[in-house]
């Protein structure tokens, strides 16, 4: 079967494309809404994009042309909490997806308790055995949807007792759990573990070394209309 692109409607590819980059880890964000209550919603376009700083990386559509909430709290507040949920939140991180108005709080319509954050005012989940506290870095469009790639520097890790060792998390502690096409969803199988590859160890970049945003390193810087409009926040 071949599928050229030019042929689809934006559901057609976002079915084809969300069962094809499987599985994804769920960003369950925590973020601050109108009146102060907590907006919960889960995000599986995520990803890290940087170790130093840690910088995390999640890409929210819109509904309706309208950007969500969770991505309008991030841009009031400039902070949330990506907040990793195990098997035993499935249900409540599904049922966090469910579309209500901005001042109602998903925190308490599912009974879930808090804590405050440590080093910004949005909390975390008090159930999630990871949380990590971000500050807002810089959003950048893509495409013709009006979807728009934040990217947040976790400012701490919070990391329940006991789930690492040595400074690696222990996957079959964590439980995750994970996004696959349409409503459906994984938990972790057998894991495989070969021997480890040798990698040059990582190094910190002379500043003025680093490729600026928007561009590849020696490649064609891109065109204006390719540029993406990256806001920085310093
Ligand atoms: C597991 C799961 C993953 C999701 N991933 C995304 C995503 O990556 N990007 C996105 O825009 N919406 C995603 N959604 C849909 C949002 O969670 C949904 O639109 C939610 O209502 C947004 O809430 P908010 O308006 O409070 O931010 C996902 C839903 C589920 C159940």
């Amino acid at each position: 079967m071949r599928i050229a692109t030019p042929e689809l409607t934006p559901e057609q590819i976002y079915k084809l494309m969300t069962g094809i980059v499987v599985p994804r880890p769920i960003a369950w964000i925590s973020s601050l809404g109108p009146g102060g209550k907590v907006n919960l919603a889960p995000f599986s376009c995520f990803t890290f994009v940087s170790n130093m700083p840690p910088m995390v990386g999640i890409s929210i559509g819109r509904k309706a042309g309208q950007r969500k909430d969770t991505a309008n709290n991030i841009l009031a507040h400039r902070h949330f909490v990506v907040n990793i949920g195990d098997e035993t939140l499935l249900d409540a991180i599904h049922a966090s997806a469910e579309e209500h108005p901005p001042e109602i709080s998903e925190v308490e319509l599912l009974g879930l308790d808090t804590l405050p954050g440590e080093t910004i005012a949005t909390p975390r989940l008090a159930a999630a055995p990871i949380s990590l506290e971000c500050r807002f870095h810089s959003v950048t469009p893509f495409g013709d949807t009006g979807a728009e790639f934040f990217v947040g520097e976790v400012l701490v890790f919070h990391i329940r007792d006991g789930l690492a060792r040595d400074g690696k998390i222990e996957t079959e502690l964590l439980r995750p759990v994970c996004r696959l096409g349409g409503p459906n969803y994984a938990s972790l199988g057998p894991i495989v573990t070969k021997k480890a590859v040798r990698q040059t160890p990582k190094s910190i970049m002379p500043r003025d070394a680093t490729p600026a945003a928007g561009s590849a390193g020696d490649a064609a810087a891109p065109t204006s209309a390719q540029a993406p409009a990256s806001k920085e926040v310093p």
